[in-house]
C-alpha cells in the first residue's frame, strides 16, 4: 500500500537564501502552496521583483508509517531551479519550472525525530534553462507553484503509469517501476484493472523480472474484451486505470480510448474528421503568477469549452497543471502540449534541459485522451536539424500513438515532425487570411498541416477599447476561422489567445500586459470571444450577442452600422422604437466555412439607426429566430443608466484546507449594468472588499473596474475550526452593500 501526504500547508518562505536554511529552521511567512515567490501588481509592475533566489521550508515529522517503507517527495512544479535539502543533505537541482520531479529521500531522514526539507528555489531567468536566454513574450514568475506530495510507497513502487487507450480496444504504453533497493532477479507481478464506474471491466496481469536498476519497465498491450465506449469530443468517456503490484502498491489514472490521426486531409478522431478550432492559453492570473490551484485550472478548461465553444487549446507555451488536463479529458477538450520555450535555443546544455523536457512532459501525461500532439519545437525558433531530430526521437521513442508537431514561423523548414505546425499571422485586415500550404512549407505535395497562432499581436484590444476597434477584432478571428474550415490543407487552428497576459517590459502595451486575448486576464470574454462562442451548436445553448453597445456616437461619424450579430440563430429581427426595422440572415455565402456566420445590418432603409438623425435614437430590440420560433431576445435601451453592480461568484462552495491540502479559490465576478442588464463599458466605479472567514481576498481589495468589469477571486486559508463560511462584502458609494456567501466544505 502505499499512503499519499499533501505536502502544501505551512512552509517557511525566506524571500532570500542563505546557506543556513539547508539544515537549521528558520522563523519566516507561512504559506501554503501554491505560491508565488511575490505578489505581482496588476498593471505596471516590476517584473525583475519576482527574480530571485529563495527559500522554502517544511518540517516532515517521523510517523509510525514511515517504518520500512521508502519514503518519496514529489514537486508537481517549482519554477525555475530547485534544490532539495532534507536535513542539509542535497538531492541535486531540478531545471525547469514546468515539469514535475521526485526525490527518494528516505536515507537522509532522521527515524523518531522531525526532519526538514529545505528548498532552494531559484526563480532567475536563468539562461541555462528553457525558455530563458533571450527575449520571451509572457513571464514565467517564481515560486513552488504546484502541489507537492510526500509518497509513502514499499521499496518496490510504481513511478509511473503511462498507458493509453485506442479506439481499437487496445491499451498500450508502459510501466515505469521503482526498484528503490535494486532488487536484481526478483519477479513482480503488475496487475491492471479497467474499471466503468465502479464496475472492472478487464483485468490484465503482467510479471517483470527486477534488473537491479533504479527504474524498470515493462511494456504493456492488451486488448479489453469487454464492448467500450470511444472518448470523444462530444462523448468524453474516460475508464478509471488502476495498476497495483503484489505487495498492494496501486496508483490510479483515468483513460479514454480513441485514435488521433493526423494526415494530408486533416485531423481525424477515430476516423471521424474534426475541424480543430482552438485558442492559446497562458496559464497566467492577475497578482498571483501562476499559482492557482485545482478549481481554477479545471475552471480555465470549462471556459474554453463550453463558454468559447472550442475544441482544442495549445498549452502555450510548456506544459500546464495535471488539473486542467484532467479536465481537458472529462469534458472533451483536445490539447496540443508543447516544451518550454521561446525563439531561443540555447547552447548543448540547454538542449539537454529540453530533451529532457520532452521526456518528462510525455511521461507524466501520456495518459491524457485529450492530448492529440506534442510539440517538440522551441515556438518559433529557427531550424536545427540534430537539436529537433532528438527532441523529436524522444517523443516518438515514448509515444507511438501520437503525432509530433512543433511551432515555426519560418517558411520553408524542415520536417522532422509528423505535422508541420506553422503561425500564420498573415491576415493584417486586408491580406489573405491565411497562406497555403505550399507557400509556407515550399515542398510540392500536402502534408499534415496546422496553424498553432494568428492574430494577436497583429491587433491587440482591450475590453474597453472602442466598440469600433472590437468590431475588426472579432471580424478578424470570424475571417480566419471561417478560413481554415473552409481550406482542405490544414488540419485547423488555434488562435493567439485565449486570455490576455503579463509579459516583459518590451512586449505587450508596457503596462506589461499582452492584451491578445479575446478574453481579459479575468476570463471574461471581450466581443471577439463571440466568434467563437456563437458557434455552440444551438440545440445546447442560444446564443445572440451584438457587437455593439448601441451608442449613438461611440464610432466614428456615429451609428452602429453595419451591426454585427455573433448568434446561432437562424435570423434575426431587429426593431426600433418597438418598429421591426429589418430581418437579416447569417452572411453564409461570405462566411461558409462556418457553422453559424454572423448576421449583419450593412443598411437600414430607412437609416434611423444611422448616425444621421439626432432625434430618433431609440432603444433597440434584436429578437432571434431558430426553425421559425423566436428563440432569444435581447434589448438595448437609447438611453442607459448605471442601475445594478451584479456579483457573480463562480461557486458556492470551497474546500477548507486541512490535512496539507492545497488552498482552493473561486472567481467573483462584479459588473456595472444598466436597466437591461447589459455591461456598461465605461463605468470605472471605485470598489471595496472585504471578507469573513477563513479565507482572503487575491489581490487588491479597493479597485477599480476595467470595462465595467472586474474580477478577483478569494482563496481559503488555514483555520482552527473545522469548517465555517465566508462572507465577501462589496462596497461602493453608489449602490448598497453587496454580500456574496461562499461555504467552506469540511
Ligand atoms: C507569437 C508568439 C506568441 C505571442 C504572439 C503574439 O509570435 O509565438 O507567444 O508572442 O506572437 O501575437
Amino acid at each position: 500500500m502505499r499512503h499519499v501526504i499533501g505536502f502544501n500547508s505551512d512552509w517557511l518562505f525566506h524571500t532570500k537564501w542563505t546557506d543556513v536554511l539547508k539544515d537549521s529552521l528558520k522563523e519566516a511567512e507561512i504559506v501554503n502552496l501554491p505560491h508565488n515567490v511575490k505578489e505581482v501588481d496588476l498593471h505596471y509592475f516590476d517584473e525583475d521583483s519576482s527574480w530571485f533566489v529563495s527559500g522554502y521550508q517544511r518540517v516532515l515529522n517521523w510517523d509510525k508509517s514511515f517504518e520500512n517503507k521508502r519514503i518519496l517527495i514529489h514537486f508537481e512544479a517549482a519554477m525555475s531551479a530547485a534544490e532539495i535539502f532534507v536535513n542539509g543533505k542535497s538531492f541535486g537541482e531540478h531545471k525547469g519550472g514546468y515539469t514535475p520531479f521526485t526525490h527518494d529521500i528516505t536515507d537522509a531522514l532522521k527515524k523518531d525525530s522531525d526532519n526538514l526539507i529545505s528548498v532552494k528555489l531559484d526563480s532567475t531567468e536563468r539562461k541555462d534553462i528553457p525558455p530563458f536566454g533571450a527575449n520571451i513574450d509572457y513571464l514565467c514568475y517564481g515560486g513552488i507553484y504546484r502541489e507537492v506530495q510526500i509518497i509513502v510507497a514499499s521499496d518496490i513502487s510504481i513511478e509511473k503509469s503511462m498507458l493509453t487507450g485506442l479506439s481499437d480496444a487496445k491499451v498500450c504504453g508502459k510501466i515505469i517501476i521503482r526498484n528503490s533497493e535494486k532488487k536484481k532477479d526478483v519477479k513482480e507481478n503488475i496487475n491492471i484493472k479497467i474499471y466503468d464506474g465502479s464496475n472492472v471491466i478487464h483485468e490484465h496481469k503482467e510479471d517483470i523480472v527486477l534488473s537491479g536498476q533504479c527504474f524498470e519497465e515493462k511494456d504493456i498491450s492488451f486488448n479489453v474484451k469487454e464492448n467500450i465506449k470511444l472518448w470523444d469530443i462530444d462523448n468524453p468517456n474516460l475508464y478509471k486505470v488502476e495498476v497495483s503490484l503484489s505487495n498492494k502498491d496501486s496508483i490510479s489514472h483515468n483513460i479514454g480510448f480513441r485514435t488521433a490521426v493526423f494526415n494530408g486531409e486533416g485531423f481525424f478522431l477515430n476516423g471521424n474528421k474534426i475541424n480543430l478550432c482552438g485558442l492559446n492559453r497562458h496559464q497566467s492570473y492577475p497578482f498571483v503568477g501562476y499559482a492557482m490551484p485545482s478549481r481554477v485550472q479545471k475552471r480555465d478548461a470549462d471556459i474554453l469549452k463550453n463558454d468559447m465553444a472550442l475544441n482544442l487549446v495549445r498549452t502555450s507555451h510548456y506544459p500546464q497543471s495535471r488539473h486542467f488536463l484532467d479536465r481537458c479529458d472529462e469534458i472533451g477538450l483536445l490539447v496540443i502540449e508543447e516544451i518550454p520555450g521561446w525563439e531561443h535555443i540555447g547552447n548543448k546544455n540547454w538542449q539537454d534541459v529540453s530533451v529532457n523536457d520532452v521526456k518528462d512532459m510525455v511521461e507524466r501525461d501520456y495518459h491524457h485522451p485529450s492530448i492529440i500532439m506534442w510539440g517538440t519545437r522551441i515556438n518559433e525558433s529557427a531550424d536545427n536539424h540534430d537539436f529537433y531530430t532528438r527532441t523529436n526521437t524522444m517523443a516518438k521513442s515514448l509515444d507511438n500513438t501520437r503525432a509530433t508537431g512543433g511551432t515555426r514561423c519560418n517558411l520553408n523548414s524542415e520536417l522532422i515532425e509528423d505535422v508541420y505546425v506553422m503561425n500564420d499571422f498573415n491576415h493584417d485586415g486586408k491580406l489573405d487570411p491565411m497562406r497555403s500550404q505550399r507557400a509556407i512549407t515550399g515542398l510540392d505535395k500536402l502534408v499534415p498541416y496546422m496553424i498553432t497562432e494568428y492574430n494577436g499581436h497583429m491587433f491587440p484590444t482591450k475590453m474597453n477599447d472602442c466598440e469600433e476597434r472590437q468590431m475588426e477584432h472579432t471580424l478578424r478571428h470570424y475571417r480566419i476561422i471561417d478560413a481554415v474550415a473552409k481550406s482542405d490543407e490544414v488540419a485547423g487552428a488555434t488562435g493567439w489567445c485565449a486570455f490576455d497576459y503579463h509579459t516583459h517590459y518590451n512586449f505587450g502595451s508596457g503596462d506589461r500586459f499582452c492584451y491578445h486575448g479575446v478574453a481579459d486576464i479575468f476570463r471574461n470574454l471581450k466581443f471577439a470571444g463571440t466568434a467563437y462562442a456563437s458557434q455552440i451548436d444551438n440545440k445546447t445553448k442560444v446564443y445572440l450577442e451584438p457587437i455593439s453597445i448601441f451608442a449613438r456616437g461611440e464610432r466614428n461619424v456615429g451609428g452602429v452600422i453595419p451591426l454585427v450579430i455573433s448568434t446561432n440563430c437562424d435570423y434575426v429581427d431587429i426593431y426600433h422604437g418597438g418598429k421591426l426595422l429589418k430581418r437579416e440572415y447569417p452572411q453564409s455565402n461570405r462566411f461558409m466555412g462556418l457553422r453559424y456566420p454572423p448576421i449583419v445590418f450593412e443598411v437600414f432603409d430607412d437609416r434611423l439607426i444611422g448616425a444621421q438623425d439626432w432625434n430618433v435614437w431609440d432603444d433597440i430590440k434584436l429578437v432571434g429566430f431558430i426553425d421559425g420560433k423566436v428563440a432569444i431576445e435581447r434589448q438595448f435601451v437609447k438611453n442607459p443608466l448605471f442601475s445594478n453592480l451584479e456579483v457573480i461568484a463562480d461557486d458556492d462552495c470551497l474546500n477548507a484546507v486541512k490535512n496539507g491540502s492545497a488552498w482552493d479559490a473561486t472567481r467573483i465576478t462584479i459588473k456595472a449594468v444598466d436597466q437591461c442588464g447589459n455591461r456598461l463599458p465605461y463605468i470605472n466605479l471605485a470598489v471595496s472588499i472585504d471578507i469573513d472567514g477563513p479565507a482572503e481576498i487575491i489581490g487588491d481589495t479597493v479597485f477599480s473596474l476595467e470595462g465595467g468589469l472586474y474580477s478577483f477571486w478569494v482563496k481559503t486559508i488555514n483555520s482552527i475550526e473545522e469548517a465555517s463560511n465566508i462572507k465577501i462584502r462589496v462596497k461602493t458609494k453608489k449602490f448598497e452593500e453587496k454580500i456574496v456567501n461562499i461555504r467552506i466544505s469540511k
